[in-house]
């Protein structure tokens, strides 16, 4: 019986203008309701808070339909399974999917949308599960790997670059015999990613010039940028990529709070000049492969080879302030609300 339980859930009351407010959020509870047969009761336990929940909080056409009003905030999480009426799994699995920002997931256990799978707190730490191991390094290994096919001996230049998706792209650059050079908002990150995770250097671009810092430490170009922030920074590295350059686009959260039309790269004739490229990439596409990367970035952190960092904070009723860290540079690492006990 879980219907004792309480749900605390937060739901969507509102479409921000620019930064989310406390008023877009309405906070309900309901109970647990019963299980029939093929559900599943899941209690989250860490929850992955993403820069794409700002998106997801517009109407529009994207990649993934907005969520709407009212219904309970989209979000990855880790959980435990603690009801089962499904041979999928047994009560006490670990499970990665689509939790929402709630304390319990109920549903069929092969819902599509939550597409839960089983994760094992042995092999790897459970929050990991939502970084290296989970949707952000999977966006970094694919983005990296397959759009920007990077060789030994090449310059990769990341944005975000202690963030969740920069760790792993620089790191996977390092794997793969490349110059990286990160940039990042302020010393302590930029001193991170050189001095814990082996970037070979990082500007910060809070305190310097983007464009100086590139001269410096990219002295023979760019071959690849990973673009995780947009705006002003992309506009300053195409001003610096090499013949047949590489560009993902994999994020612009500099412009996902923006009242006016987002700021596009007026250097983009630098594509023409270099015969360069610039290519998208949505994570979702290659759910079939995330085995393979899990596979190889799981064998490099046994090795000792690569590393990740989170952030963790406590309490699902901070929901609202913790997501705006990552706006406001204030995470370190992964940004992941923990909700629950393991
Ligand atoms: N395409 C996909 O499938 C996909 C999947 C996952 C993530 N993404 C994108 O990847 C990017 C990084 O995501 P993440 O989860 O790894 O986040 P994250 O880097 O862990 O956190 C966001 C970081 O962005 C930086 N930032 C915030 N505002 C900025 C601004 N105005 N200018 C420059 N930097 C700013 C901050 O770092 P500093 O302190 O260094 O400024 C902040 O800590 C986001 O754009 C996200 O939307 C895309």
């Amino acid at each position: 019986m879980t219907s004792a339980l309480v749900n605390k859930q937060f739901r969507l009351a509102a479409r921000p203008v620019g930064m989310p407010k406390n008023s877009d959020w309405s906070v309900t509870t309901e109970a647990v309701r019963d299980i029939v047969d093929g559900e599943i009761v899941v209690q989250s336990i860490y929850l992955s808070l993403d820069p794409a929940m700002r998106g997801w909080m517009n109407e529009g056409k994207s990649y993934i339909r907005p969520v709407a009003i009212d219904e309970v905030m989209r979000a990855g999480g880790v959980g435990k399974v603690i009801a089962s009426k499904s041979s999928r799994f047994a009560v006490g699995d670990y499970v990665s999917g689509g939790t929402g920002v709630q304390n319990y997931w109920v549903g069929a256990a092969d819902d599509k949308t939550a597409a839960f799978y089983k994760v094992d707190p042995k092999l790897a730490p459970l929050p990991k599960y939502l970084n290296a191991l989970g949707m952000p390094g999977m966006t970094a290994y694919f983005g990296l790997l397959d759009v920007g096919m990077p060789k030994a001996g090449e310059t990769v230049v990341v944005s975000g670059a202690a963030g969740a998706v920069g760790q792993t792209v620089g790191q996977v650059a390092k794997q793969k015999g490349c110059r990286v050079v990160g940039i990042a908002g302020g010393k302590d990150k930029c001193d991170f990613v050189v001095n814990e995770l082996g970037f070979d250097a990082c500007i910060d671009y809070k305190t310097g010039s983007v464009k100086d810092g590139l001269k410096q430490h990219c002295p023979n170009g760019v071959d690849i940028y990973f673009d995780n922030v947009g705006g002003e920074i992309l506009d300053t590295v195409l001003t610096r990529i090499n013949m047949k350059a590489r560009i993902i686009i994999c994020g612009a959260i500099s412009q996902y709070n923006n009242t006016t039309p987002v700021k596009g790269p007026a250097n983009y004739l630098s594509l023409l000049v270099n015969r360069a490229r610039m290519e998208g990439i949505v994570v979702f596409d290659y759910a079939a492969r995330y085995p393979e990367a899990a596979a190889e970035m799981g064998k490099w952190m046994a090795q000792g080879k690569f590393q990740t960092r989170e952030d963790i904070v406590q309490g699902l009723e901070n929901f609202p302030d913790t997501l705006l860290m990552l706006f406001e540079g204030k995470n370190f690492g992964k940004l992941i609300l923990q909700v629950g006990q393991e």
